[in-house]
Parts: C-alpha cells; structure tokens; sequence
C-alpha cells in the first residue's frame, strides 16, 4: 500500500489532474469503476481481491480507507483529487465515511471477475498465511 502524487496542473481556469498506463499508474489499466450516491453511514468494499491491483482516488469529496495487509491495519483518509492510494493483490480494504456528494474513483488492474474476491475476512487471514 503506498499513496501516490498524481501530476496537478495548476491554472486559474481550474486544475487538471491526469494518469496514463504504466506511468503514474505501475500497472496497465483493464477497467475503471466509480462509487458514489453513498448513503450517509454505509461502507463500500470489505473484501480483498487475489490478483487485481487497483488504485483508489477521492474524485470528489472526502472517504476513508482501511487496508489490512493480513497484519496490520492502515487508515487513510483521501480529500484531494489528486492523491491516489495504491492496493496490492491480497490486501484487504473498506471504504467508509464518506462525505456527501463524494465520488471515489478505482483503476484496476484486470477485467471484472467475481472469482478474484475474496469476501470473508477470517478466510482472508488465513490466506495470507499460506
Ligand atoms: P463489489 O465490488 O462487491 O462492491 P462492494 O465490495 O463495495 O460491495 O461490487 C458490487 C456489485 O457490482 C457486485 O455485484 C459486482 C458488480 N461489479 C461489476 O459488475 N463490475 C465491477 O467492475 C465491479 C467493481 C463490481
């Protein structure tokens, strides 16, 4: 897990922020999925994923981020669009806390597919163990 700086191009129209394949990003991008309308209170994610690196950007709005690397438990709280945090394979991670009208980008590594979730925690542990 480790945050990344995206480039910001600052301007006084108004700032932009970019990521490219195998740039900014350490990995080729195959999918990009966001999460928003987020009811006050509820958390998103709780599970980890075997194989897919992904990276997560507050867009908009402000969340928090809890990854769990199988020993140790890490909170980051993301505010600015141009702050990424990068989740390696076999991390567990929540998102939660979210403020309203909060977008949070993800850019994943690999095509969506259900058998690369890993949902149980205590299941979780044990894998990371192996
Ligand atoms: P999921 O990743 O389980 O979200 P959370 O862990 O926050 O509950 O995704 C929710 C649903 O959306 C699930 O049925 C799978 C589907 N989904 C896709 O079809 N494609 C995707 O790229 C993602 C991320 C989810």
């Amino acid at each position: 897990m480790r945050i990344i700086d995206l480039p910001k191009i600052l301007d006084p129209r108004g700032n932009l922020t970019f990521l490219q394949n195998n740039a900014q990003i350490p990995f080729e991008i195959k999918r990009t999925y966001w999460i928003y309308d987020v009811p006050g209170g509820e958390e998103r994610g709780s599970h980890a994923l075997k194989s897919t690196e992904e990276i997560i950007i507050a867009l908009s709005g402000s969340f928090d981020v809890t990854i769990h690397d199988g020993k140790k438990e890490h909170c980051i709280s993301l505010n600015r669009s141009y702050k990424g945090i990068y989740v390696p394979p076999m991390h567990w991670r929540k998102i939660n806390n979210f403020s309203t009208n909060s977008v949070a980008l993800v850019i994943a590594s690999t095509f969506f597919d259900n058998n690369d979730y890993l949902r149980d925690f205590d299941e979780f542990i044990s894998q990371t163990k192996v």
